[in-house]
């Protein structure tokens, strides 16, 4: 019985409360209803008086956005009550952030478009550094999207069109400051997205709809942090669908294959081609470069630690390096063949595989390309293209190469020695000029 008394009292004082609450609530939006605009922008809307405090808001731009049919108080929801004359704000000093999922909901009674990827925000590495840990540095809603300025995504105003995306993220990614405070991997992406054949497609050339930018590579809500699993950005696929061609052929490779398996040291697209400076393969300074491209093969290629797992030999650099092919590079001759103009790039291929450029009975098409052997001979086929110093089998190339070195060496004597009688001839006939009188 005494028990029942209490539990009575209190779905009595429970029902109180909640009606009570109800009351309030009630009282609260119907006053809220009345503050119009202007109840706000007596204050906020006057420039000099506003700016001193740094709370100045102007009211077109509202106007021009998408919430241009909102009141200042449905997004400041704890700003009520009619203004006291010119003094006191009608609100808190300190309040709560605009909640723009309090409209953005399915089944709102606001008319705003339902926001579906809420929970890929929640997940994201910007969501749960800002909902889980509090951080105030980490992109919300406003950051990305604006304040009083939020536009749709098509409008090219819109601080999230695709032209703008870029210069949104740059806001803090490009901030040293931030980017130590939170010990983000890319130091400053924007600036090196800017030089990139994407960046350059974007703001050199105006190719908005086609350029990659940022959310192309990374998402949108569902940004995931440096180490993820299957992280975005690190996948042929993300690439893949704006280069379909070379994600076909990649796909298809010992790489691509390797990846697939779930082999980490097989390379993907931004191992070849870089991360946020990805450039166009004639460029001089790109990665994949004739110029750089065997440096980033030997990236890997070198690596013993690494490639001793695969079985695969890591002289194939050196020997490289070494070869009549690799003094070529060297010493400048552009039309050298290079990792790629023998294994292709995208297909490469083991040599036991009848498909690789490498195999055996293809090798008479591979070295012919471009000109390169025309019709090339048994003996050029049957030589060795990865000899090793310490290797006793000298392919042809090699003997070739000695020769040829001893002949050049024979003729720069012979040189030294004409150079020299043809000196002292010609001293010898211009002192006679001289003392001719
Ligand atoms: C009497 C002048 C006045 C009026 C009217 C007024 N405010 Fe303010 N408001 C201020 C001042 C002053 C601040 C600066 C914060 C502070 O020191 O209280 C401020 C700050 C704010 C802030 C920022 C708060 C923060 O946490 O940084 C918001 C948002 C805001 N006002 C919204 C409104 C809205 C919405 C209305 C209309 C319902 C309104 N204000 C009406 C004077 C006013
Ligand atoms: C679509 C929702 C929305 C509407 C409508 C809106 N605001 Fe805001 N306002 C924001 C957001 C978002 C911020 C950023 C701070 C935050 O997240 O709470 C903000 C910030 C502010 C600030 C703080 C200064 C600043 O720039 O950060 C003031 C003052 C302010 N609003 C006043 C107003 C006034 C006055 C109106 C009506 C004319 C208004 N707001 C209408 C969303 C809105
Ligand atoms: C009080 C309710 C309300 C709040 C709070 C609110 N919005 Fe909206 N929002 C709307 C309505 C209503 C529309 C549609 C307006 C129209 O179609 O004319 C809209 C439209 C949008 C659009 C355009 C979407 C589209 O597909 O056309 C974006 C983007 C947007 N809001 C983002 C935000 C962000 C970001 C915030 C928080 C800073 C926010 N909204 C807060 C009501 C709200
Ligand atoms: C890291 C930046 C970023 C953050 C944080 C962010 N958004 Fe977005 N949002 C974007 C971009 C970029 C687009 C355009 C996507 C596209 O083109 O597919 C977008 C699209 C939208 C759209 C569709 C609008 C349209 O016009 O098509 C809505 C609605 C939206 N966001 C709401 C939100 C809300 C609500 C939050 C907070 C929970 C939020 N966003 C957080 C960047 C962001
Ligand atoms: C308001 C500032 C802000 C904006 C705008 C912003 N970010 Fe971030 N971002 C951060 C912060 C801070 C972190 C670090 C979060 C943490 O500590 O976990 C972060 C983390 C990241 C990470 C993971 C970094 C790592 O080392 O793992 C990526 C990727 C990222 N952001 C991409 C973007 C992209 C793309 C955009 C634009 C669409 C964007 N961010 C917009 C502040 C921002
Ligand atoms: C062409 C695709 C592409 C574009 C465009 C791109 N990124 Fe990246 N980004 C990458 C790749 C690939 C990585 C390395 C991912 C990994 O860890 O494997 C990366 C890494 C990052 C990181 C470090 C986190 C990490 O996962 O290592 C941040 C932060 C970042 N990018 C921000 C940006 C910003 C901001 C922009 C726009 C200015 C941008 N990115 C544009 C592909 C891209
Ligand atoms: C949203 C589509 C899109 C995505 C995603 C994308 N790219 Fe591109 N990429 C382009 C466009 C468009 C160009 C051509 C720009 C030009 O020629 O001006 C281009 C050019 C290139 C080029 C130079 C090609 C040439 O012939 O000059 C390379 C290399 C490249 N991208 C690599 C990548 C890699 C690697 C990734 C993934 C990390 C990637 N792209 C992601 C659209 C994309
Ligand atoms: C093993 C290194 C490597 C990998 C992995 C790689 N590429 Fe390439 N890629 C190259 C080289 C080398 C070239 C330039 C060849 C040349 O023209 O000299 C190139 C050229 C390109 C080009 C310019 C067009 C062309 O075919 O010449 C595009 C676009 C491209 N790659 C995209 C991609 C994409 C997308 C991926 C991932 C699906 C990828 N690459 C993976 C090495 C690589
Ligand atoms: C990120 C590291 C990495 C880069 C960069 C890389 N590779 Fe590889 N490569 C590997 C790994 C790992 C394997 C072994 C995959 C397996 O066996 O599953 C491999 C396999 C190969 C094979 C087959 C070897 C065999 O014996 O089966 C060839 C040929 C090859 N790579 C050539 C190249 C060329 C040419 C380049 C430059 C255009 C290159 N690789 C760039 C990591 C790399
Ligand atoms: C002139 C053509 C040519 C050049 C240049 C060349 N290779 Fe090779 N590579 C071959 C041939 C042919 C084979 C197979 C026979 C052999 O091992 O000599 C081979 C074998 C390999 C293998 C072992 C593949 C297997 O299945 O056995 C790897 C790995 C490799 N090369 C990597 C490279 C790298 C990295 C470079 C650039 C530093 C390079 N190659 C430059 C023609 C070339």
């Amino acid at each position: 019985m005494k028990q029942m008394n209490t539990k009575a009292r209190f779905l009595i004082a429970g029902i109180i409360a909640l009606s009570l609450s109800g009351m309030m609530l009630f009282a609260g939006s119907a006053g809220a209803e009345e503050a119009g605009n202007d109840a706000c922008l007596i204050c906020h809307g006057n420039e000099a008086k506003a700016r001193k405090k740094m709370v100045y808001v102007n009211a077109a731009v509202l106007a021009g956005s998408m919430h241009a049919v909102l009141k200042c108080v449905d997004c400041h929801t704890d700003a009520k009550g009619e203004p006291i004359a010119d003094k006191e704000p009608p609100h808190p000093e300190a309040m709560k952030r605009v909640n723009c999922t309090g409209c953005h909901h399915k089944g709102n009674s606001e008319g705003a478009p339902d926001f579906t990827p809420m929970q890929e925000y929640q997940t994201s590495v910007h969501g749960k550094a800002s909902l889980d840990k509090g951080d105030q540095d980490v992109a919300t809603c406003s950051d990305c999207h604006g304040k009083h300025n939020i536009r749709r995504t098509a409008d090219p105003e819109s601080t999230t069109h695709r032209a703008n995306i870029p210069r949104t993220c740059a806001a803090c990614h490009d901030n040293m400051q931030m980017v130590l405070k939170h010990n983000i991997h890319a130091e400053q992406p924007y600036r090196e997205y800017e030089q990139s054949v994407h960046g350059k497609a974007l703001f050199r050339d105006g190719l908005a709809t086609i350029a990659a930018v940022c959310t192309d590579c990374h998402g949108v809500h569902d940004i995931q942090p440096n180490g993820a699993v299957d992280l975005k950005p690190h996948q042929p696929a993300t690439c893949g669908k704006c280069h379909l061609q070379e994600y076909l052929a990649y796909s298809r490779s010992i790489h691509g294959n390797a990846f697939k398996m779930g082999i980490t040291d097989s390379p993907v697209c931004a191992d070849c081609h870089g991360e946020h400076k990805i450039e166009a393969p004639w460029e001089p300074e790109s990665r994949v470069s004739l110029f750089n491209v065997t440096e980033t093969c030997a990236g890997c290629h070198d690596d013993v630690a690494k490639m001793s797992k695969y079985n695969i030999l890591t002289n194939k650099v050196s020997t490289f390096t070494k070869s009549d092919h690799g003094m070529g590079k060297d010493i400048g001759i552009v039309s050298v063949a290079t990792c790629v103009s023998c294994h292709g790039y995208h297909d490469i291929l083991p040599s036991d595989d009848p498909e690789s450029s490498i195999y055996r009975a293809n090798l008479k098409k591979t070295c012919g390309t471009q000109n390169c052997h025309p019709n090339p001979t048994g003996e050029i086929l049957q030589s060795k293209i990865h000899v090793d110093k310490m290797n006793r089998d000298i392919g042809s190339l090699r003997r070739i190469r000695t020769v040829a070195l001893w002949s050049v060496g024979a003729l720069l004597g012979l040189g030294l020695v004409t150079g020299a009688l043809a000196y002292a001839g010609v001293f010898k006939q211009d002192s006679s000029r001289v003392s001719t009188p």
